[in-house]
């Protein structure tokens, strides 16, 4: 696992930096080519993403293709060792397209078409869409698959969204009769004969809408998966059209974090390389450590898709424009931000975007080249401090992360959770939940993996897994699960887990379900929470976990029977004062905690902490890490790159633990055995690996 992995192109060695280009909308000035290739050079930029939206610049005319301009584009890169990701450009439509072939067009759950306008307005299942993608990714991929500028295909932009035309209803259709087979197969996995909603005919089977059916969450849940279905195929549509010129080129589509719409494991097949748009929101409080565990999260999850390093494709240089306040970066924070996407597996650092535009909805967003037209500004200077950073840690790129501890989360549980209607409409706050049990192992510095559970990935390389509300769970990730404590490994699971199978019907014989044997407790009833009302859960006294203090619980709280499992904690109010609150049992050579409420944050540092001990878990620095401060490592299995990133807002001291350091970027040693981080400061330290 700890190696080194080829770079996603044999033309760049070392990082990529860059950002999303779009010369088509200066090529009324040709100077403006010259200038950009002049500042991308100073601001050691490498890379730059081409074409995204340029439909309409390369296809003015039905049929008629103008590839001058980006002739010239990448001939000037390819001359200045630049290089380009280049883009399909079926994110936004011409509007001779839309005018000519309506139905291109997106239709809404209202079952109203949309006019043309704003970009990702598009039926995927559309025949002339279809057919005019693959004509325009083919010509590109005839003319530039072999360009010596281009790395690789940048498909589309951020797929999302949905359509219910004919064309989709029909599709979703066929999609449901090779799942199911039969309309009585279909019936009765959506449990139709209540309401008598039974159908009869395929016909009748529409996708969900306000006006119509929405309630049937079997069909809901198929509605998502369909959707993600076929604009994945959408996606290998597109690929199909590019790859036969030069089978070599890499392929990746960018994605959004944590993005609800689409399972995106669906996707990591597809592309050679993951990649993905990393927004956030900083300065948001003083201290950004919640906004920082959420980007944490989703370059760990990004980098598990493919269990392999990733590439930050978008992030602002500065500000964005969509945001509901558009802060800047203060002073550190642009270094600290993309070297954050760095320790958890990027191997680039990319920009929305290069240019700003001069007019539009996109003419405020931040840039690293400003209206103002040159490089003397704040921005460009920290863009340029970055592409040195980059060069001098160039050793990083290509190396993995080694993680013993995962956090396991499935679309479809998430998809299904919030649709379940009960125990808690006021919101059962899965996303939150995820975040809390991982936010307390990013605290210690323990490296981590997002996985899902019908990945064909191998269990027994994780020591810990934890699976917050797994309300939706297949008998078959329950035996994985089982099979994986059984062997020695330690699961955390929590309330309202085991709820439903995958067609969204309740296990039937006591929940947790397929959890039941390994957790040793049967669930008989969960109770739901006002918003500002609490329970608490109580040590028992000599538990296993050492806890003496009382935490806070809130939202949700199960009753549960111990069924082989024994009490850690029982609950202090209410009716069920004195039941299970915190369980835990021994199975095989393993254990399986479960937490019957939304407990305290402070009750999971407690918990998470007492297990990376007990497990012996790697923390990138075996050492207390002050409040707000993190830190994670890449590897080759030789050397270790630490990451250490401070993200409280104030100054902070790191005591080191002991080994011999190297500063990742000076190559100088590290003397002492602190290490001072300014606010908003990180630092890279270099060790060997063993
Ligand atoms: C997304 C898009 C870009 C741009 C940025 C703005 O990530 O992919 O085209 O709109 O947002 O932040
Ligand atoms: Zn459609």
């Amino acid at each position: 696992m700890a190696q080194r992995y080829a770079p996603v192109s044999d033309k760049i060695s070392g990082f990529m930096h860059g950002a999303d280009y779009n010369p088509d909308q200066w090529q009324h000035d040709p100077r403006v080519l010259e200038e950009d290739i002049r500042l991308m050079k100073l601001a050691g930029c490498n890379v730059m993403a081409v074409g995204i939206f340029a439909w309409a610049a390369i296809e003015p005319e039905e049929g008629e293709f103008r590839f001058e301009w980006l002739d010239r584009v990448l001939e000037r890169f390819a001359a200045n060792g630049i290089y380009a990701w280049l883009a399909t450009p079926s994110g936004a439509r011409p509007a001779w397209m839309s005018e000519r072939y309506p139905e291109v067009l997106r239709v809404n759950e209202q079952r109203v078409r949309n006019l043309h306008g704003h970009r990702h307005n598009h039926c995927y299942s559309s025949p002339v869409y279809r057919e005019k993608v693959a004509i325009m990714n083919g010509k590109l991929a005839e003319r530039y698959a072999h360009h010596p500028a281009v790395v690789g295909w940048h498909i589309s932009n951020e797929y999302g969204g949905e359509c219910h035309c004919d064309y989709c209803q029909q599709a979703f259709r066929e999609w449901l009769k090779a799942r199911y087979g039969s309309l009585e197969a279909l019936n009765a996995a959506w449990w139709t004969s209540f309401w008598a909603h039974t159908y009869t005919s395929w016909t009748q089977v529409e996708s969900p809408s306000p006006r119509g059916e929405n309630m049937v969450h079997g069909q809901n849940l198929d509605w998502r998966r369909f959707v993600t279905d076929r604009t994945a195929e959408f996606c290998r549509h597109e690929i199909a059209a590019v790859r036969p010129y030069n089978p070599d080129l890499p392929v990746t589509t960018n994605l959004m974090d944590w993005f609800e719409g689409l399972d995106y494991r669906k996707f990591a097949d597809l592309v050679d390389v993951v990649s993905w748009d990393a927004y956030p929101k900083w300065h948001g409080r003083r201290d950004d450590s919640a906004e920082a565990a959420w980007f944490a999260f989703n370059h760990d999850l990004f980098r598990s898709l493919k269990d392999k390093p990733f590439l930050l494709m978008e992030s602002t240089p500065s500000l964005t424009n969509w945001q509901p306040v558009s802060k800047l970066k203060k002073p550190g924070m642009h270094k600290l931000s993309s070297l954050q996407a760095v320790a958890h597996g990027s191997d680039s650092v990319q920009y929305f975007q290069w240019r700003k535009s001069r007019g539009s909805s996109e003419k405020l967003h931040g840039a690293v080249v400003d209206h103002v037209g040159h490089e003397h500004t704040r921005v460009f200077g920290d863009v340029a401090e970055l592409g040195e950073t980059l060069r001098r840690l160039a050793a990083v790129a290509g190396t993995g992360v080694n993680a013993r501890a995962a956090i396991l989360t499935d679309w479809d549980n998430r998809w299904a959770v919030k649709d379940s209607q009960g125990p808690r409409n006021a919101g059962v706050h899965y996303e939150e939940t995820v975040m809390e049990h991982y936010r307390a192992l990013w605290s210690l510095g323990i490296q981590v993996d997002i996985i899902g559970s019908e990945e064909d990935r191998d269990l027994s390389r994780y020591d810990l897994i934890a699976a917050p509300m797994m309300y939706l769970c297949r008998a078959s990730a329950g035996e994985r699960l089982e099979r994986f404590v059984e062997s020695g490994g330690t699961l955390v699971a929590t309330y309202w887990s085991g709820i439903v199978d995958e067609y969204d019907r309740c296990h039937l014989g006591g929940f947790p379900g397929p959890l039941r044997r390994t957790l040793g407790i049967w669930s008989e009833e969960i109770d739901g929470l006002y918003d500002e009302e609490r329970n608490a859960l109580v040590p028992v006294e000599g538990n296993a976990l050492g806890l003496t203090e009382t935490y806070a619980s809130r939202d949700l709280c199960e009753l549960v029977h111990l069924e082989g499992a024994e009490a850690l904690a029982t609950y202090r109010d209410d009716f069920y004062a004195g039941r299970p609150a915190l369980t835990v049992n021994a199975l095989g050579a393993g254990r399986a905690y479960y937490l019957a409420t939304r407990a305290d944050t402070a009750l999971l540092d407690r918990l998470y902490a007492r297990l990376a001990g007990d497990l012996s878990l790697p923390r990138a620095l075996e050492t207390d890490l002050p409040q707000g401060v993190t830190a994670h490592v890449r590897t080759d299995g030789e050397t270790d790159y630490v990451f250490v990133e401070n993200y409280s807002g104030e100054a902070r001291t790191v005591k080191l633990d002991g080994r011999a350091y190297r500063d990742g970027e000076t190559g100088a040693a590290v003397a002492g055995d602190e290490l001072a981080l300014e606010r908003n400061g990180v630092r890279v330290l270099v060790r060997s690996a063993r």
